[in-house]
């Protein structure tokens, strides 16, 4: 068995909890919290001990993983003590909010011979993998241009997101999972970026709402990337997805009835229904990429393999988010920083 610790009772707390709670091999032996009366409520609906005391989570031998599904501006120094403690590391994405944090975890994990992966959930949604699957398989031919766009309404329901200094605003906290995605399809880091970073409706706080950024990859690939809080609150969270190729073109898009199509050649293909978008209690969990990710990450440990977005991979979102927050601010294309 696994003894596993959860740090965060919020949405991504309890979205991990319940898929923990699945994972074969494994026992959530502690949910931790700064909030006492709102940690013991989310720990008893999940049957799991809530524990106050982090301490008391990095002194038990008998927990080897601990999952930190905090705020981002806490990841730093929960991932760098959990290392030190020996434990195994997942945490949600993105994994810092600058470089120099990004890089004390990379070095936490190499020193104390630990796996650190960053939550990059879209690697495990099923209709993201098979488009990865379709690409890989030469379906598209070479690729030429990837358009990702993903909205919702801002999460002002935790006050932290809509402070850049917390979350890193739109471009860092959620353009990162389509920037993750892009590198993933083009096989590493853009050569360029060049984005436009703004606050267009939420003047009372001090976030970008807005991100559209461009990346040029070394095979001359360009990605355009869209990021939107803009939204009205009755706006369903929205993902799409189109990769051209120089044989084929395929789209995805979470609000259709057959979110995956194909164009190639004289065919015209939809996919359904393992590639839908995974919905509570109408596809069945393993399908949910919650599990999948925090699956993969166990046979990681088990296994001792290396996690598909260890530090060093989500350090190049990162990296690139950054430098199109860079390119915004200076109005100018961007080199990614090292
Ligand atoms: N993979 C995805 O699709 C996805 C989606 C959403 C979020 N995320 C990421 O997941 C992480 C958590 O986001 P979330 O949506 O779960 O946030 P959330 O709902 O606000 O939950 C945050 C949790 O951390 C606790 N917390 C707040 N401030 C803290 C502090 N200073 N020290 C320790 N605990 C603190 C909160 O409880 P108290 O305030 O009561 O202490 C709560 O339990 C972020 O990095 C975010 O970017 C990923």
């Amino acid at each position: 068995m696994i003894g596993v610790a959860v740090l965060g009772y919020g949405f991504m707390g309890t979205t991990h909890l319940a898929a923990w709670k699945m994972m074969e091999g494994c026992s959530v032996l502690g949910l931790w919290g700064r909030n006492r009366a709102k940690l013991e409520e989310a720990a008893s609906r999940y049957g799991v001990e809530p524990i106050t005391e982090l301490d008391n989570i990095l002194k038990n031998d008998k927990i080897e993983v601990v999952d930190i599904c905090t705020p981002t501006y806490t990841h730093v120094e929960l991932a760098v003590r959990a290392l030190e403690a020996g434990k195994h590391v997942l945490v949600e994405k993105p994994m810092a909010l600058n470089l120099g944090e990004a890089d004390r975890m990379i070095r936490a994990a190499r020193k104390n011979g630990r796996k650190l992966m960053v939550a990059h959930v879209l690697r495990f949604f099923p209709e993201y993998m098979r488009v990865k699957e379709l690409v890989d398989g030469g379906h598209l031919g070479e690729i030429t241009s990837l358009r990702a766009w993903r909205g919702g309404p801002a999460p002002e329901w935790s006050p932290w997101f809509m402070d850049l200094e917390k979350s890193g605003g739109v471009a860092v906290d959620l353009a990162i999972h389509d920037v993750d995605y892009a590198i993933w399809v083009n096989g590493g880091l853009p050569s360029r970026v060049y984005a436009k970073i703004v606050n267009l409706v939420h003047k009372e706080y001090r976030v970008h709402d807005f991100a559209l950024i461009t990346l040029r990859f070394p095979t001359g690939s360009i990605a355009v990337i869209e990021a939107n809080w803009a939204l009205p609150k009755t706006y369903p969270f929205t993902m799409k997805l189109e990769i051209d190729g120089s044989k084929g073109v395929v789209q995805l898009d979470n609000q259709t009835p057959i979110p995956l199509k194909m164009w190639t050649g004289d065919k015209v293909e939809g996919f359904a229904p393992e590639t839908l978008p995974w919905k509570p209690g109408v596809h069945p969990f393993p399908l949910d990429p919650f599990y999948r990710e925090i699956r993969h990450f166990v046979e990681c440990i088990i296994q001792d393999r290396k996690p598909i977005t260890d530090g060093e991979e989500a350090r190049k979102s990162l990296a690139t988010c950054l430098a199109a927050v860079e390119s915004s601010e200076k109005g100018a294309p961007v080199t990614v920083g090292g």
